[in-house]
């Protein structure tokens, strides 16, 4: 009888096997720890209080394929939530004896606040395609504002700064944080004509940025803000409230199901439902010049998933990918159906692995392959300050778009409401 249980979860796990061996673990960390310019200069951090390994938490990962594999490098970012924190961006490479280089040098973000010309706090990247990474900076280290939030482009092979612009305080309110930059470049190639959507989590708006421009504008409407049905996460059993408002955004493709042109898709990280808004009316600069709160209309909500989700990215099909709070999986809806329960599938869920994923990017690899790239990063445990620096906290998860998806080009697989282990905050509202 006792053998019996152990032979079925055997079979159980042949049968999962084709879908576990698809996402794999790039990195993984019980804490972050850095490359710094000389073993005195680490030894100051730690003496000062600017390195202190249980308040650093990463959040974002970008990837700069380029020539070979040994030569990729993958950015990560660790926001200053507080103080604490060496470098807020780095990378790290498959090889790479350190884990994380701060970029573009240590330099940049050694001032802690004190120097506007470095780099305060990052939450999240985007990279637009030019060899150029756009690096999203608070201005922020706790609840401080020490400098105004920029945005920075970097030119990826010489890793020089090409562009700078500072946000003037009509951009942002006291409570802002700027922590997520999706990207729409209208000139692939030369990336001259690009327009940056920007989440403020916490001051409930959404900013453009026009760089043809040099512009940018706010605006307001009620989508953007959290639901306190939604602001528990229970996240592997241990809860925590938070009330946080636009995080993830993306671009669609193609027109959705409903639209005729194509719009930015959005959520509240405190919130269950998806929403969209054309980009025709977003990118009209004289519309929410005159008034930030207008159209409301045009916002959306386009349906809901009963659970909350962190970032998510859209591949080249248009396929959406995210991760949900429970169950713990990567899921998958194609945007040209109706965005529901019955079409969100399940591609792949682990418990362990999957503990809240914050960044998430869509890459092509050198071959011209999708992948999906995730941070993982068990935020219950930062949430609760209850972190062991003994265990693997942190992880960057990397699958090829192609084995999650069973080599199929539209999502595919069993469906978010006929899981019957899920409980949604809400059974009503699926
Ligand atoms: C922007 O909006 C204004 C006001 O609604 C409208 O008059 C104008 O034609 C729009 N511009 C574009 C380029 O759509
Ligand atoms: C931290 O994790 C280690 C390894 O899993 C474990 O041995 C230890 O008891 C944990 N410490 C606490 C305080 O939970
Ligand atoms: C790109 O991804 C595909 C699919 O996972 C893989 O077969 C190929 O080896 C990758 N190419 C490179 C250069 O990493
Ligand atoms: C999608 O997946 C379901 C079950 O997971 C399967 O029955 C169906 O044939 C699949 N559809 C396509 C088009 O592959």
């Amino acid at each position: 009888m006792y053998l019996k249980i152990p032979l079925t979860l055997s079979i159980l796990l042949i049968l999962t096997s084709n879908t576990e061996a698809n996402v794999q673990i790039f990195k993984q960390w019980q804490q972050m720890d850095y490359y710094f310019p000389s073993p005195a200069i680490r030894q100051q951090a730690i003496n000062s209080g600017n390195y202190v390994p249980e308040n650093i938490i990463p959040i974002d990962v970008s990837v700069d394929y380029r020539g070979n594999l040994d030569t990729t490098r993958v950015f990560i970012t660790m926001p200053r939530f507080t103080t604490g924190v060496p470098a807020s961006l780095g990378y790290t490479k498959s090889s790479s004896t350190y884990s994380i280089i701060p970029y573009p040098s240590y330099d940049w973000h050694s001032s802690h606040g004190k120097n506007c010309e470095g780099i305060t706090s990052v939450f999240r990247v985007a990279y637009d395609g030019c060899n150029q990474m756009w690096v999203l900076d608070t201005g922020k280290i706790g609840d401080i504002q020490y400098c105004q939030p920029q945005l920075l482009i970097f030119n990826l092979i010489t890793d020089k700064l090409v562009k700078r612009y500072r946000f003037n305080r009509n951009m942002y309110v006291d409570t802002s944080l700027f922590v997520t930059p999706i990207l729409d470049v209208a000139d692939p190639g030369r990336c001259t004509k690009v327009k940056a959507y920007i989440a403020d989590v916490t001051g409930f708006g959404l900013v453009v940025y026009d760089l043809e421009y040099n512009k940018a504008w706010r605006i307001n409407n009620k989508l953007l803000y959290p639901y306190p049905n939604y602001g528990k996460f229970t996240i592997a059993g241990e809860s925590f409230d938070l009330m946080d408002g636009l995080l993830a955004m993306t671009i669609t493709k193609a027109p959705l199901r409903q639209d005729t042109e194509r719009s930015l898709l959005f959520h509240a990280l405190a919130s269950a439902t998806e929403n969209s808004v054309p980009l025709r009316i977003i990118n009209n600069a004289t519309i929410w010049e005159n008034d930030a709160n207008a159209m409301p209309d045009e916002f959306k909500v386009i349906g809901t998933r009963g659970i909350q989700t962190g970032a998510q990215a859209m591949d080249k099909n248009g396929n959406l990918f995210f991760v949900l709070l429970n169950p713990l999986a990567i899921v998958c809806w194609d945007s040209s159906t109706s965005y529901k329960t019955d079409n969100i599938k399940i591609l792949y869920r682990n418990d362990e692995t999957l503990q809240f994923a914050s960044g998430m990017k869509v890459v092509t690899n050198l071959s011209g392959e999708e992948e999906l790239w995730l941070v993982t990063n068990r935020l219950q445990k930062y949430m609760s300050g209850s972190t062991n620096l003994s265990e693997t906290n942190f992880r960057i998860l990397v699958a090829s778009i192609r084995s999650l998806l069973n080599f199929k080009d539209k999502c595919n697989g069993s469906s978010l409401r006929n899981d019957q282990t899920i409980v949604f905050p809400d059974r009503n509202s699926i």
